[in-house]
């Protein structure tokens, strides 16, 4: 009986050696140590012998069982190294193709502008403060010398939120209509002296090529000690002509109105025509040029500093607020206002900016890569 089982297995492993393939391998491990196989049904009668049977077979049986496992282990690293070999030999990198193309985003023009405005305004000592996009009624009209009845409120086609949605102290929620809330938030908050830009959503219910119910702002605020107009119109001109990267901007102060600032200014450029095109710069009243209305802007209303908590009589400064989309139109060519919004891949391509060029003043604001 011994000597049966010593041929069977000397047996096995010769076919081991001849085997080339794995599959003829697996097929070689299932007949011999598979549910089914010789060995492991030798393996069963372990179970039916005396003691002392059991003290010579089980070692044995274990030991013809260890022999073969080993030996289609072997084989099988021997058949996939040489597998490995083959194919090491035969498979060539062609390290010279070009590699795949992975798509990069691109930094959205309103992104870029108001980091644009930021570089811009940073150097003139304005840091950059941000408010609530849901505010509160008195945030963004009352404390903006909007009383309950005054007619402005009705020219902003304001985004109510429910009666029911008041805040703690029962003021009515929208979706703030400007950045100017941001001025009360900052006088609130720090006090004066102030010197700061506020970027960001404004909602109104308007909609057409130039109007978006979501647009940008950009607000401006100045509080000190004798400021005058005098200061808003130096920075509106040197921001303006670092932004739009010209010396010969021009600029036009019209009287105007807006409840939170007294007196108040409307603020135009003047452009003139080139090859058919608006080309911002020039004097606005020469032949062939003429104004177009940029920005609101004026001296902070003695009530509004009030209203903050701060003294009109000590602490007086300017304020302007400008479209930050409108900006980027005007600088960067775009006519309708809608594909900002639209999250179209090829309008992202055309007119995004690489991130990886960080607008500066050195280098021209504006610069692309
Ligand atoms: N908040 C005004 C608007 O949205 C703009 C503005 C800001 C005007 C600051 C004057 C001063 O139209």
């Amino acid at each position: 009986m011994t000597s049966d089982h010593e041929q069977t297995i000397a047996d096995t492993l010769k076919r081991l050696h001849r085997t080339d393939d794995l599959s003829g391998i697996e097929a070689i491990r299932v007949e011999a140590l598979g549910k089914q196989g010789w060995l492991n049904q030798l393996m069963k009668t372990l179970g039916k012998m005396s003691p002392e049977e059991l003290q010579v077979e089980g070692p044995r049986l274990q030991g013809m069982r260890a022999r073969i496992s080993e030996a289609i282990d072997d084989r099988k690293a021997v058949l996939e190294a040489a597998e490995l070999e083959r194919r090491l030999a035969s498979e060539v990198i062609d390290l010279t193709l070009p590699a795949p193309e992975t798509p990069m985003g691109s930094v959205h023009p309103v992104s870029q502008v108001m980091d644009e405005l930021a570089e811009i305004f940073a150097d003139l000592g304005f840091s950059v403060a941000t408010g609530p996009e849901i505010e509160d009624d008195w945030h963004n009209f009352t404390a903006l010398n909007m009383a309950e009845t005054h007619p402005a409120r009705a020219m902003h086609d304001t985004f109510y939120f429910g009666e029911q949605d008041r805040d703690a102290e029962g003021n009515r929620m929208l979706l703030r209509t400007h950045t100017s809330p941001v001025q009360i938030r900052a006088m609130m908050e720090n006090g004066a002296p102030i010197r700061l830009i506020a970027p960001g959503r404004v909602y109104r219910s308007d909609s057409d090529a130039t109007h978006t119910p979501m647009f940008h702002q950009i607000e401006g605020l100045v509080i000190d000690r004798d400021i005058h107009l005098g200061h808003l119109k130096w920075t509106l001109e040197t921001f303006l002509k670092a932004f739009f990267e010209r010396d010969d901007i021009v600029l036009r102060l019209r009287p105007s109105y807006f409840p939170f600032t007294e007196p108040s200014v409307e603020v135009d450029v003047g452009w003139q025509d080139v090859d058919g095109r608006r080309a911002l710069g020039g004097d606005g009243d020469a032949p062939g040029h003429g104004w177009m209305e940029l920005l609101g802007s004026g001296m902070v209303n003695a009530r509004v500093i009030e209203f903050a908590g701060l003294d009109p009589e000590q602490w007086q400064g300017f304020a302007f607020g400008v479209g930050v989309d409108r900006l980027a139109m005007l600088k960067y060519g775009m006519d309708d206002l809608r594909a900002f919004f639209d999250g179209d891949q090829r309008w992202l391509a055309h007119y995004g900016f690489s991130p990886f060029d960080q607008p500066t003043l050195s280098g021209g604001v504006g610069a692309r890569a």
